[in-house]
């Protein structure tokens, strides 16, 4: 780890190398599922998602095309309230389009409750999820993801798009931080 980060970090929960191979296994996998798919829609949530949506779409052989959507919760930052504002909308249309939207880490899953409702309204062929991490005992809603890298316990990560007071997101790990971070 470069020394610029190594004082931040307390633990590396999920190295680089490990972080490779699950997304080539997982890029496999969603060769296999849409091999019938003409051209497959891949949403990215910003910012957290820009990392892998790259690592991901570069480890694809198949016909794809990437949007983007930001969305940010309103009120208070520290729990997510359900209520979600988009900050930037597709620039597609998607009715008839096969998607696959991609998270960095689902937490209470009420981002990607609201995100998937409002998607489901605009007629797409078909909705799957791809996350990062998942942090399954902190789950608000159940959320069906198709795809998850790992799971991770109830504690807060950085690293691989995923960051805190918007750093750390250039780490090619995920890490979590010395608590002196914090204060
Ligand atoms: P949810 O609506 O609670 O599922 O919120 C998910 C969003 O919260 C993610 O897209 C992240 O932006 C953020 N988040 C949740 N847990 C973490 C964490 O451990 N580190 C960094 N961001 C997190
Ligand atoms: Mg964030």
């Amino acid at each position: 780890m470069p020394d610029a980060f190594a004082e931040d970090i307390e633990e590396v929960l999920v190295p680089a190398a490990r972080i490779r191979d699950r997304l080539d296994e997982l890029a496999r996998q969603i060769e296999e599922d849409y091999a019938d798919v003409d051209d497959l829609l891949i949403v990215g949530v910003l910012k957290g998602a820009y990392v892998l949506m790259s690592d991901l779409a570069r480890r694809l052989r198949m016909p794809t095309s990437v949007d983007f959507m930001a969305v940010s919760s309103y009120g208070a930052a520290t729990t997510s309230s359900g209520v979600v504002r988009i900050l930037k909308d597709l620039d597609t249309e998607i009715e008839g389009r096969h998607l696959l939207i991609v998270e960095d880490i689902i937490d209470s899953g009420l981002t990607l409750d609201y995100l998937l409702g409002n998607l489901r309204s605009r007629g797409p062929a078909s909705i799957e999820v791809m996350t990062l991490l998942t942090k399954p005992s902190r789950r608000r809603v159940d959320i069906p993801v198709r795809y998850v890298g790992f799971e991770v316990p109830d504690v807060f990560v950085v690293g691989y798009g995923l960051d805190y007071d918007e750093h750390y997101r250039n780490l090619d790990f995920i890490g979590t931080l010395r608590p002196e971070v914090y204060s």
